[in-house]
């Protein structure tokens, strides 16, 4: 059985933590101490992106951490208007110099905006920053298979990793499948479900959560590690950061698991990457 504790490897051979901290809507003031919790924690993924505007407080809990730079695993995302060779590989710097790093272990495209459709050139400047050592991993965000296939296409290869909205209302069983069959990793962001207000209060939740003495949130971050998803819950509670990392002593049955991924309705609660709003 595969321990969940453990780093997967993704399709370039480099090894991600499954669980991360997110830090969507975490201000730059308070990403310093959030993070600096999360790392004393035990996280060592931490996931920011340029739009989130505190890249310098996430470098700076890093630097602060005493952690060393090499145990942690860091993620960022190039921004919308920030598509195109030259102007990926300036934001990529603009990233690096605010994070207060020389490289980062995972480059996201944050959205594959395809009305500019310059995703594919956006790519080909991530494996470029990779070979000039700046990137250890070429990843992408909220792509649908067709916007798969054209990177492999115009690259040869298939991005490491597809962060997308995944948790239990919209749980993409065949995009998983999908990036499965072709060794990319799935991670999920908005995985506790919580722009939907309900997920952490369905009955399927709540009876594991109590036969397993755990809180309805380790049920649904436990629900995408067996699933095996890369899962980075956001909290702004120190509390609350400790118990979405407390994860690893208990395991969801099989009709656990199965009265879990029946929670489907097929409805995002976020943008459709399809359309041309992003
Ligand atoms: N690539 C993309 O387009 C994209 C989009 C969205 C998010 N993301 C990434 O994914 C990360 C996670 O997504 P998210 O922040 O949208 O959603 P999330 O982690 O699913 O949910 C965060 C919300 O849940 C609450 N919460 C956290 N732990 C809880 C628990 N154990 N029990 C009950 N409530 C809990 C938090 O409140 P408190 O803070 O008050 O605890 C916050 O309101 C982001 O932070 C970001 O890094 C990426």
């Amino acid at each position: 059985m595969t321990d969940l504790s453990a780093p997967i490897e993704l399709n370039d051979g480099i090894r991600m933590p499954r669980i991360g901290y997110g830090t969507y809507k975490v201000g730059d003031d308070e990403a310093q101490q959030a993070v600096e919790t999360a790392l004393a924690t035990g996280y060592r993924l931490v996931d920011t992106a340029e739009m989130y505007g505190n890249e310098v407080g996430v470098g700076r809990a890093i630097a602060a951490s005493g952690v060393p730079r090499e145990e942690v695993f860091l993620t960022t995302k190039v921004w919308n208007d920030h598509h195109g060779a030259e102007a990926a590989r300036a934001a990529l710097e603009a990233s690096l110099e605010r994070l207060g790093t020389d490289y980062l272990d995972l480059y996201l495209i944050h959205w594959p905006s395809p009305k500019q459709g310059l995703y594919p050139e956006t790519f080909q400047a991530l494996l470029k920053a990779r070979e000039d050592g700046l990137i250890r991993s070429a990843g992408v965000s909220n792509f649908l298979p067709k916007h798969l296939e054209k990177v492999r296409e115009a690259t040869g290869v298939y991005p490491s990793v597809n962060q997308v909205e995944l948790h239990p209302y919209f749980n993409q069983p065949d995009l998983r499948a999908w990036h499965a069959e072709r060794g990319i990793a799935t991670e999920s962001w908005g995985p506790l479900g919580q722009r939907t207000g309900s997920v952490l209060r369905e009955p399927a939740v709540t009876a594991a959560a109590e036969a397993h003495g755990k809180s309805p949130g380790q049920v649904v971050i436990r629900w995408h590690l067996q699933n095996g998803c890369v899962v980075i819950p956001k909290s702004s509670k120190a509390s609350r950061i400790a118990e979405n990392f407390d994860v690893f002593d208990f395991a969801l049955t099989d009709d656990e698991m199965a009265a879990i991924d029946a929670l489907e309705t097929g409805q995002r609660q976020g943008i459709d990457p399809g359309g041309n709003e992003r």
